[in-house]
C-alpha cells in the first residue's frame, strides 16, 4: 500500500526569509527607514522609469517593505490607477500604513490608490484611503 505524502505548508521554501524579514533585519529595516529610503531610492527609480509606467495602471509591489516604491508607484499610476504593496515582514510593514496616509513630499495628490498588507499568516493589514 502506498502512501501520499502530506502536502508541505505553502509558504515552506520561504521559511528562511520570513524568519529573517520578522527578526533583527525587518526591526532595523523599519528602524532606519528614512536613512535606507535615501539610499535605495535612487535604484528604485531607475527600476520604475524603465519600466515606462502608464496612468491608470494596477500594479502589485511584492516586497513593498515600509512602502516607500509603492507610494512612488502610486504617484506614477494617479488617482485612477491601484498599487497593492505585499510583504512578509510585521516590523516592515508596521511603517507602512503612516506613510501611506502622509501626503508625498512630491505631490500632494491623496493617496487613494495605496493598499498594503501582509502576507504572512495573521500579519496585520492597513488600507489607505484618501
Ligand atoms: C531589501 S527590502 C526592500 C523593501 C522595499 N522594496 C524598498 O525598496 O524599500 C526586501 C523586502 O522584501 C520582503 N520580502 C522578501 N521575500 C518576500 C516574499 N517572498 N514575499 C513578499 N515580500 C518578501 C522583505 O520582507 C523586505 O521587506
Amino acid at each position: 500500500m502506498t502512501s501520499t505524502p502530506a502536502a508541505a505548508p505553502a509558504n515552506a521554501g520561504n521559511a528562511a526569509q520570513i524568519e529573517h524579514w520578522n527578526g533583527q533585519a525587518g526591526e532595523t529595516w523599519a528602524r532606519l527607514q528614512d536613512r535606507l529610503d535615501r539610499q535605495l531610492e535612487p535604484l528604485g527609480l531607475m527600476a520604475m522609469d524603465q519600466a515606462q509606467i502608464h496612468k491608470g495602471w494596477r500594479i502589485l509591489d511584492i516586497g513593498c517593505g515600509t512602502g516607500q516604491t509603492s507610494l512612488e508607484l502610486a504617484s506614477r499610476v494617479g488617482p485612477e490607477g491601484r498599487v497593492s504593496g505585499a510583504d512578509i515582514s510585521r516590523p516592515m510593514l508596521a511603517g507602512a500604513p503612516k506613510r501611506a496616509l502622509s501626503p508625498m513630499p512630491a505631490s500632494p495628490r491623496p493617496m487613494r490608490s495605496i493598499t498594503i498588507s501582509g502576507t504572512v499568516p495573521s500579519t496585520s493589514s492597513s488600507r489607505a484611503s484618501g
